[in-house]
């Protein structure tokens, strides 16, 4: 494994536009369980939750499991050394945008600057009656549905519900940025999910070297990733950081 880090962080040093994109994976050091795998949320909860026919018919349902998903716990998670070290690296000029399917703002929240949100965020909720925009933690949740200020409309959080498009701007932004990409960092993520999961191949297609951190196989491994490094993302990252530093 120590030639293969070696490896990946020469890679990643000689790189012109390298680009991360990352997955629920990211965030288990945190201590936010993924979706998918032996500790997954969608083996205790029901994805019906998430989708958006079902959030605008049992509003009060759906936002009791977003509350306990999204918002009882995740609130307080921070982020772990894999958010620092992708900051770290794009402080240096090495990494110039991270690419997330991740709705926990832990990216910013370790510094990172260029973070495309590819299926929204928590962080912010919206007014379906009027489009007031508010911070999440400026919004109690002790009643629900958390109703506007302005006009009691009912919120809803801005992250992509199943049956919803992806944002515009993160869906063009992020895919302007596989296609320029020559090194894509491939962190956390099944691949399960498309369109998201069409971003690596796109950054392959254009010629990148795609780079995958995930203690299991995924849909990209055995396909297009061209260096598998098998473990934990916080600790793969640290060691890659000490390694660079080192060249
Ligand atoms: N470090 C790196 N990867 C990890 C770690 C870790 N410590 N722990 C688990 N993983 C890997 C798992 O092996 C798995 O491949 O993270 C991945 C998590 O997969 P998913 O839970 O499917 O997460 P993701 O691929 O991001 O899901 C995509 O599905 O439900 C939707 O919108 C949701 O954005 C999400 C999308």
């Amino acid at each position: 494994m120590e030639n293969k880090i070696l490896q990946a962080a020469q890679v990643i040093k000689d790189s012109k536009y390298a680009v991360a994109f990352t997955g629920a994976g990211i965030s288990v050091e945190s201590g936010i369980p993924p979706f998918r795998g032996p500790e997954g949320l969608w083996n205790k909860y029901d994805p019906i939750v998430l989708d958006v026919n079902y959030f605008y018919a049992n509003t009060l349902e759906s936002w009791k499991v977003i509350r306990e998903l999204f918002y009882d716990f995740f609130g307080k998670a921070k982020p772990n050394s894999a958010h620092q070290v992708l900051a770290y690296l794009e402080n240096t000029g090495i990494i110039k945008s991270i690419i997330t399917q991740n709705i926990d703002n832990l990216h910013q929240e370790a510094g990172s600057k260029t973070v495309y949100e590819f299926h929204g965020t928590a962080h912010t909720m919206i007014c379906l009656k009027c489009g007031q925009k508010y911070q999440s933690p400026d919004i109690s949740l002790s009643k629900l549905p958390p109703k506007c200020k302005e006009c009691n409309g009912v919120l809803k959080p801005d992250f992509i519900f199943f049956g919803e498009g992806i944002p515009e701007y993160a869906h063009n932004k992020s895919f302007e940025e596989a296609e320029k990409s020559d090194v894509f960092i491939v962190i956390g993520t099944t691949g399960e999910v498309m369109p998201a999961s069409m971003l690596p191949h796109t950054a392959h297609q254009n010629g990148a070297i795609i780079i995958e951190i995930n203690p299991e196989e995924s849909l990209f491994t055995n396909n297009i990733t061209k260096i598998h490094l098998k473990g934990k993302a916080g600790e793969i990252l640290t060691e890659i950081k000490k390694q660079i530093e080192e060249l």
